[in-house]
Order: C-alpha cells, then structure tokens, then sequence
C-alpha cells in the first residue's frame, strides 16, 4: 500500500490506474479509524483498486468544537488500511487541501438545516467542499459512506446528483460495539461511567423499534419516550431525537420504510449521534 500526502502524487498514480482501466472505490476518512471504516474499505475491494483518504478537515469544525483534541493515530490507520487491502493512502496536510484565505465553498438548503445542521450550522457546507475537493483529485468510480452519519450520506447523494458529479454513492450499514453502541472514534473521549451511559442512544432507538412492534403509531408519544428514557441518565444532554424522512431528513408524522429516527445527544461533553431506519429494524439485535 502507497502512503501519499500531495494531491500530485496522487493524481499521477490515478491517472495511471484510469490508463490501465482500473475502476477506483474511495473512502473519505478523518482518521482515528475503526471497524466502521473497516467495513466501507471492505465492501470498496468490489473495485479493481482502493484508496482511502485521511483529513481532519478543519472547515467542517466550528470553533468551539473539537478539532484540536480530535483523535489520531496514522500508524494504526495505515496498519488497519493495508490489512484489509486499500492500494493507496491519501493523507494530505491542511495546507495542502486548503490555500491561506480559501474562498470558495460548495453550500446545500434543505437537507442540511434540521438535524445536525440546527446544531453544527456550517459543518455540512465543510463536509461538501472537502467531499468535492477529494472527488475532484481522487476522481472514484465508487465512494463509500457510512449510515452511521445518516444525514451526511443523503447530502452527499444529493450533491452529487445536482453538480452532475460521475461518481455513485454507496451507503453501508452501521457498524456497533458488541453491546450495540455504534463505533465512532470520539468514542475515545469517553470515560468508563460515559461508555456505560453511551448505551442511552441505542437503547432508546431499541425502545422505538419495540413500540412500534407492539402497535404504537403516533411518533410524537415514541419520541418523547425515548426522551424521557434519554434523560433519565445524568450524563446525557439531548441535543435531538427526531424522526425524519430519511430522504429528506424532515420531521415526518409518519411511520413507512422511509421514516429515520436519529439521535444526538451529549454524554458528558462528548456528542454522539445514531439512527435506525424504520426498513432496517429489524436486523437489531
Ligand atoms: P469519519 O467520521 O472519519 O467517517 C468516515 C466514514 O466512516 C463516514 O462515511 C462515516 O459514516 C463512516 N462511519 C463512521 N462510523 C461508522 C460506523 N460505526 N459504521 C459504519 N460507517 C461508519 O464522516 C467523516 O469522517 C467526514 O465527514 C468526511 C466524510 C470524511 C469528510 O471530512
């Protein structure tokens, strides 16, 4: 496996790829990685030949959040990425991505303002230029994002499709922790007492699926009982529990295979988000 850090380098080994009519899969990363991103470096080995991006992109980070403390481990990463087979490592400084005074930006209405986007209102406007930027020097066949970020993966798909980008996005099911919490790298930040409140958000979409097993229709009582149940942990502090349409990620009234329950909620100052699709619910243990 290749380790690069310039996008030249990279572009002259793609250009080669394209020559020999390789098909490319991509996976955009921050790093810190696990088997969440395992599982998307995995199912990307469809394609001839894999690359996986690491950036800690500073633009999707608001001030007060936690760029500087972010996680990082590259030794790890490039351990973890060469055994599950990628070709080639894209980690490029900051400098590299990003000239002094960078101006331009891609923005979306709609699909980034509830959510996510209520509480982190410029994150997806980071997310869509560096997704853009990586898809402009990487050139995929096939980019692969996680549903863990539900609301990202259908902006993503949203972009792609409005700028007429040649790429298609795949989206891969989450990846939990034996006991259901959802991998994440801020994991990291929890201590053992968080770890154990961090169960509240799987817990509470179980509590969902489990209502709606035994007949219960009306989405404003199952939102305010797993808010209830949320904050009944002294830890947590609920950022959002909502249901939404998972393609438009607005609050829906109704429960059909579209209909997401997605949750944020901060345990201690760590924030952790985690959904379910009302089609996937039953593949919960
Ligand atoms: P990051 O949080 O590192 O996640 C990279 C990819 O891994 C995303 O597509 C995310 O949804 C997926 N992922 C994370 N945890 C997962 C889990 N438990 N199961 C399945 N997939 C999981 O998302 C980002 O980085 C950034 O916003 C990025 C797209 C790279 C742009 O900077």
């Amino acid at each position: 496996m290749k380790v690069v850090k310039t996008i030249s380098e990279v572009r002259n080994i793609i250009n080669q790829w394209k020559t020999s009519g390789l098909s490319i899969g991509f996976v955009p990363t921050m790093g810190y990685l696990h088997e969440g991103h395992g599982s998307l470096i995995t199912q990307a080995k469809e394609n001839d030949k894999v690359i996986v991006s690491i950036f800690l992109n500073p633009i999707q980070f608001a001030p007060n959040e936690d760029l500087s403390s972010y996680p990082k481990d590259l030794k790890k990463d490039c351990a973890l990425c060469e055994s599950l087979g990628a070709d080639l490592l894209f980690c490029p400084s900051p400098s590299e991505m990003y000239a002094k005074d960078f101006p331009t930006y891609v923005d979306m209405s709609g699909l980034t303002e509830n959510l996510c986007g209520n509480s982190r209102p410029t994150h997806f406007r980071g997310v869509c230029t560096v997704v853009t930027k990586l898809f402009n020097i990487v050139k995929p066949d096939v980019a692969y994002f996680g549903q863990k970020d539900a609301q990202q993966l259908a902006i993503i798909k949203q972009m792609v499709t409005d700028l007429n980008m040649d790429v298609q996005i795949i989206g891969c099911p989450i990846v939990r922790e034996d006991d259901g919490l959802a991998k994440s790298s801020r994991n990291s930040y929890l201590s053992k007492e968080e770890r154990q409140s961090a169960l509240v958000l799987y817990h509470a979409l179980l509590l969902a699926r489990n209502l709606i097993k035994h007949g219960e229709t009306n989405l404003s009582h199952i939102i305010s009982k797993m808010k209830d149940y949320i904050a009944a942990d002294p830890l947590t502090s609920i950022d959002y529990v909502d249901a939404v349409n998972a393609l438009t990620m607005q609050n829906t009234h109704t429960i059909d295979s579209n209909t997401l329950f997605a949750i944020a909620v901060y345990i201690g100052k760590t924030r952790l988000i985690d959904n379910l699709l009302i089609s996937e619910m039953e593949e919960l243990s």
